[in-house]
């Protein structure tokens, strides 16, 4: 029960990895308020928790409405109580290249990822302070490191670490740590992977050769990662970039297949 003492709120939890996260904080003792902007989602995640015997309460917003943000943080603060923990999960993407994306889809998918990201940690921020600290992981992504296609995207999720390098550096003496972690491929049904899978239903089976743990990530892969960093054992860790990936970036596996012949 590392999160007895944690109210959480988590961004986009009515769905995949943020819905995970939820889940595995709950059954570590946390109360978490839920923020998505799709209120069916948010809801059925929020029964869940209730239904697993936590503490919780759905609010829905759009992260990218920085005042609609900070009404759905203080009537969680009100029902839950001040907030220890926030994840920034909720996220967006559909534009595949440079080529292809519009003006309309780059605007978007900055404002959603690191626009939206940007105004919950300043939403978080005021009340943090004034309860002496508090935590906040941020999910990037591997796309924030390398470049793996959804350009828009992968620069909004690069511009997430440095916003928790600035949050780390900044709030550190506030008590505020702040932490990013950068997940591989995570099978979910997010639109970006609903669009890969009607072209080829065995894309994440094909990944698995990229990844040399042999597989894909679950949610929960993800979201154990963030229970570590939100939970007062990881009281000394501010500003880190945690690769879930798998060993995604540590190598290129495809290519040394094909340059080392003998078995591995
Ligand atoms: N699935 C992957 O392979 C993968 C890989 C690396 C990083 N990530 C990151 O993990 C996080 C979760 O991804 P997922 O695959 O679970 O996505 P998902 O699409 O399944 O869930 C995202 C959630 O965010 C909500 N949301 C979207 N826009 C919002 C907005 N403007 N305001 C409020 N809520 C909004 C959605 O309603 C949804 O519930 C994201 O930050 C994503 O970038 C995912």
């Amino acid at each position: 029960m590392r999160h007895e003492k944690t109210v959480a709120i988590v961004t986009g939890a009515g769905h995949g990895i943020g819905k995970a996260i939820a889940a595995q904080l709950a059954r570590e003792g946390a109360a978490v308020g839920v923020v998505d902007i799709d209120a069916a989602g948010g809801k059925a995640t929020v029964e869940l928790l209730i239904d697993g015997g936590a503490k919780a309460h759905f609010v829905g917003a759009d992260i990218t409405d920085f005042a609609a943000v900070e009404a759905a943080f203080a009537d969680i603060a009100a029902k839950l109580g001040a907030v220890t923990l926030l994840v920034n999960n909720a996220a967006f993407s559909d534009a595949g290249s440079l080529e292809t994306i519009s003006l309309d889809g780059w605007h978007r998918e900055v404002n959603i990822n690191l626009n939206g990201t940007y105004h919950c940690i300043r939403a978080i921020v005021p009340a943090m302070r004034a309860a002496g600290g508090g935590s906040i992981v941020n999910i990037a992504s591997v796309n924030a490191l390398r470049y793996f296609g959804n350009p828009s995207y992968s620069a909004a999720k690069a511009g997430i670490i440095s916003l928790t390098q600035s949050v780390a550096t900044e709030y550190g003496a506030a008590g505020i740590r702040c932490n990013a972690v950068c997940p591989g491929s995570v099978r979910t049904d997010n639109v970006t992977w609903t669009i890969r899978q009607q072209k080829d239903p065995d894309v994440f089976k094909k990944l698995a050769r990229w990844y040399p743990v042999g597989r894909v990530a679950e949610p929960s892969d993800v979201a154990a990662a963030v229970a570590f960093l939100g939970a007062p054992e990881a009281a000394y860790i501010s500003g880190a970039v945690l690769n879930v990936d798998g060993g995604l970036t540590a190598g290129m596996n495809v290519m040394i297949d094909d340059f080392i012949l003998e078995a591995r």
